[in-house]
């Protein structure tokens, strides 16, 4: 069995997040932590068993006890730090999305092709076993028709944004809002039913979006943001769209319609609970046909394990790309997003297009 040391770099939420599942993987150990404050890092170390601390990314880099880094700070941060780990011949496991746009993803993948090394977008939903089965169990329902990607959660920070815009609040806006920090409803959240459709049905032909912005207080004055969206996907054969919104819950279910039935996923981020719905079951009492089933697979014990599970495994058989967060399927992903933004008139600084 391989041991893989990492480093984490950011000691925010979704560090803690999924260094609780990692752990959970007996080829993981958490190495050493990487914050901009010597008081955070001392905190997060000291609360997960770390034995190593760094205030800067540059020495956990070049440490040679570290195999790989997990990076889980703010969006327009990752392509800076991903390549800076890369090139010191570092594996690299970077929160979602993996950069803010396709051109830094290319850099991204150049770097990562150049040092020999495995870089990995840690987008949870395509991981999950639910989803895989799903993945396989597509294979037997002939010539799909429709996909319907929905996730709609309105964000814990959307109150604190409402009251920086009244000037109740002057604290900075919020990553997951902010252009600065390559933020946004569709980084954040769009990118949950997308990622799974382009790792499915691959990049669609074409997009059309319908997205719903507000102006913010940034570095270029006020710039655009997107709170919610809802885009139409061109594809041979089959019609596609996504839904996704931070102002605003949803319960609507995932459905993947195939000439053979109805997949419905009970949500797409994370899938816990999936239906089947054969062709020809009944719409109304009167009516006779097959009943849906539950084909749900058994959940891991944490959500995050099977990003950690991924990226060993991939180590521990040799190679260097996860097949369904490859790295074709990142780069196709960035390149809808860009669209997406385009369209909608979001710009970050990042962009240097
Ligand atoms: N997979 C999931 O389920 C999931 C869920 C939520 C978020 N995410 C992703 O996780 C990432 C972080 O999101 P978040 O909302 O947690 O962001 P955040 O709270 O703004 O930042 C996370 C951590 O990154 C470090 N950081 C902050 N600003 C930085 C900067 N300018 N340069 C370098 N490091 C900085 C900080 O740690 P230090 O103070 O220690 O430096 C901070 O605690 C995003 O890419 C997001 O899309 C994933």
């Amino acid at each position: 069995m391989i041991k893989v040391r990492f480093g984490i770099i950011g000691t925010g939420r979704i560090s803690d997040w999924v260094l609780k599942g990692a752990v959970l993987d007996p080829r993981f150990e958490a190495a050493s932590v990487c914050s901009r404050s010597r008081e955070n890092a001392e905190s997060f170390a000291a609360g997960h068993g770390i034995p190593k601390i760094f205030t800067d990314v540059e020495e956990m880099a070049s440490d040679p006890e570290i195999d790989a880094i997990y990076i889980g700070t703010p969006n327009h941060t990752h392509h800076d730090l991903a390549i800076r780990c890369m090139s010191h011949g570092k594996h690299v496991m970077c929160e979602k999305p993996l950069a803010s746009n396709a051109i830094e993803v290319e850099e991204m993948i150049a770097a990562a092709k150049s040092n020999n090394v495995l870089l990995m977008e840690a987008m949870i939903s395509t991981l999950s076993p639910n989803f895989r089965m799903v993945q396989n169990r597509l294979k037997t329902l002939g010539t799909v028709r429709n996909y319907s990607g929905v996730f709609c959660q309105y964000s814990s920070k959307y109150g604190l944004l409402k009251r920086i815009l009244a000037g109740e609040d002057h604290s900075p806006v919020p990553s997951s809002f902010n252009p600065d920090r390559s933020g946004g409803a569709l980084m954040d959240i769009g990118i949950y039913p997308i990622y799974p459709m382009v790792t499915l049905f691959g990049q669609p032909k074409s997009v059309k979006a319908d997205v719903l912005t507000i102006g913010v207080p940034t570095s270029q004055g006020t710039s655009p943001i997107d709170l919610q969206g809802s885009v139409l996907f061109e594809y041979d054969g089959m019609t596609a769209n996504a839904v996704y919104s931070k102002i605003a819950d949803s319960r609507l279910r995932t459905e993947i319609s195939c000439e053979g039935g109805i997949l419905s996923l009970d949500q797409i981020h994370i899938t816990r609970q999936v239906e089947f719905i054969p062709h020809g079951a009944p719409t109304s009492g009167r009516s006779n046909g097959p009943l849906k089933e539950d084909i749900t697979v058994p959940c891991d014990p944490d959500e995050y394990l099977c990003e950690f599970k991924e990226f060993i495994d991939v180590l521990e058989n040799g190679r260097l790309e996860s097949e369904n967060n490859s790295l074709g399927n990142s780069l196709a992903v960035a390149e809808v997003m860009d669209e997406i933004r385009r369209q909608a008139g979001v710009v970050f600084p990042s962009d240097r297009y």
